[in-house]
């Protein structure tokens, strides 16, 4: 090879150098721009894992049942350790002033704020970051100072609008302060806000049902006193009835056997005179028989005797009644609960009352045959029917009729006894359940049928209920728990 060609040879290497040397300082450079992004891709991750594991941290607070200071110490150490700080405290704020706290960090004591100046730096809302200076407080200021303190950022807790807690972080000269880090952290204190919101709602949720609850006691006691003093008053009632109605008669019946005494006295030494007359009828007996009649009118008194005697049955057989009634309602405990077919009962009585019902009154029983058995005593809700049935006829004045239905509704059996009689005023169905309400004449009715079988459904845990109309008629209904 000559020179010339060595020369040209060597040009061509030195540009093929100079392209290559060229292309690898490309690729230098992209690499190194893929480095330096990988790595501020890393230190995103980094700063994203850093604000996660945060949040988190608070998050978990939502869960836990922590007490108030122990949250927010917690707040206080996670936030301190991700934005930087050298020092935390936390301040409860109670009717508007400075209540109890606590210092985070390497330093016992940091003199403390006055509720004015927090009030102060939470009314510029937005701006809770400030330099010491700033502070405008001498008291802090060499303190700070001499832990070379430059800023400090307030973030309140807030619950309902209102703040309650203060929490300060103290930041060393030089650190630089993360607005993306602090924005985050104010977020967090949002949060413990609306879970000390939410507790203080549970409390009061509880604290609103416990008072529910308490009332509802109280509202239980107050009925059963009521009830019982009901019973017992209805008790008085009965007792003051039962010694009235008794009185009336017995009264009568009394006065009665006297008069009788009197006349049986005169009507005595009528007959020893005419015994006398019989042996001796010469002996001026005559006169005094004659004069004995003229002054007290035997034929007014044989007269007035059957009527005595009368008005005297018809007392007893009253007073009869009224205790007839006691006593069986009185024995109604005695008696022993069964089960028993409501409409087998129905059939019973009907045939038991049939005489007061055969001439005037068509019956209609429409029984559902499908009915449960219910238990209590038979014989008690026969004589309720019994009384409602008689009542029914009694209410009936020339010819009517009376419909027995029987179904069931829920767990209750259905009586439905209705009549198309003379039907009764508002005033009178408010008082057909007090004892010895009657609109009947005295001999007719003692006016305790419906109180007694009133107490009679009360006791089997029932209901009866009555719908009339003047001139229409009157239906009763009873509802009987199948499951008493
Ligand atoms: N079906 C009815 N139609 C119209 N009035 C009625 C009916 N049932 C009851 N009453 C009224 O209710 C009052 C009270 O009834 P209750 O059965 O308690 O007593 P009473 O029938 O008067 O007397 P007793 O039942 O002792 O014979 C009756 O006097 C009557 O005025
Ligand atoms: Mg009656």
């Amino acid at each position: 090879m000559n020179i010339e060609e060595y020369r040209i040879a060597l040009d061509d290497e030195r540009h093929k150098r100079r392209a290559s040397d060229k292309l690898l300082d490309e690729k230098t450079r992209e690499v190194q721009s893929s480095i330096a992004m990988m790595q501020h891709q890393f230190d995103n991750l980094i700063e994203q894992k850093k604000e996660s594991d945060y949040l988190l941290s608070v998050a978990r607070l939502a869960q836990g049942d922590e007490n108030l200071s122990h949250m927010v110490q917690i707040f206080l150490n996670e936030s301190m350790a991700y934005m930087g700080a050298k020092l935390a405290r936390y301040t409860f704020i109670q009717d508007k002033k400075v209540a109890a706290g606590n210092v985070l960090g390497d330093v016992q004591e940091i003199p403390s704020l006055s509720a004015s100046l927090y009030k102060k730096i939470y009314s510029k809302k937005d701006r809770f970051i400030f330099s010491v200076d700033d502070l405008q407080c001498e008291k802090i200021l060499p303190v700070l100072t001499h832990y070379r303190i430059k800023n400090v950022a307030f973030l309140p807790i807030k619950k309902f609008t209102r703040v309650t807690t203060v929490c300060e972080f103290y930041f060393e000269e030089g650190v630089a302060l993360n607005q993306e880090r602090l924005d985050q952290c104010m977020v967090a204190s949002y949060q413990i806000g609306a879970i000390l919101e939410r507790s203080a709602n549970k409390k009061k949720i509880e604290e609103g049902y416990q008072e529910i609850k308490a009332s509802h006691e109280k509202l239980k006691q107050a009925q059963s006193q009521l009830v019982h003093s009901e019973k017992m008053a209805s008790l008085g009632q009965l007792a003051a009835g039962v010694a009235h109605e008794i009185n009336n008669p017995i009264g009568f019946v009394m006065s009665n056997v006297d008069t009788l005494k009197d006349y049986a006295q005169s009507l005595l030494e009528y007959f020893n005179l005419s015994r006398q007359y019989m042996k001796n009828p010469l002996d001026g007996i005559e006169q005094q028989m004659i004069q004995l009649d003229e002054k007290q009118d035997f034929e007014f008194i044989l007269k007035d005797i059957h009527e005595l005697i009368g008005e005297s049955e018809g007392g007893l057989k009253r007073v009869k009644d009224i205790v007839a009634n006691l006593k069986s309602f009185a024995r109604s405990d005695e008696e022993k609960s069964e089960e028993f077919q409501i409409n087998s009962c129905i059939d019973n009585i009907v045939k038991v009352v049939w005489n007061e019902l055969k001439y005037h009154v068509t019956l209609h029983k429409t029984l559902d045959n499908k009915l449960p058995k219910i238990h209590g005593h038979e014989g008690q809700i026969g004589q309720v029917i019994m009384n409602i049935l008689v009542n029914a006829a009694q209410s009936i004045e020339a010819d009517g009729d009376i419909y027995i239905f029987t179904r069931q509704a829920d767990r209750q059996v259905i009586i439905e006894i209705k009549d198309n009689g003379k039907g009764m005023s508002q005033a009178v169905q408010d008082k057909i359940f007090d004892p010895f309400f009657t609109t009947k004449g005295v001999s007719e009715g003692t006016g305790l049928g419906l109180s007694i079988s009133y107490g009679i459904i009360d006791k089997h845990g029932g209901s009866i209920d009555v719908q009339s109309e003047e001139g229409e008629g009157t239906c009763f209904s009873i509802a009987l728990p199948i499951d008493h």
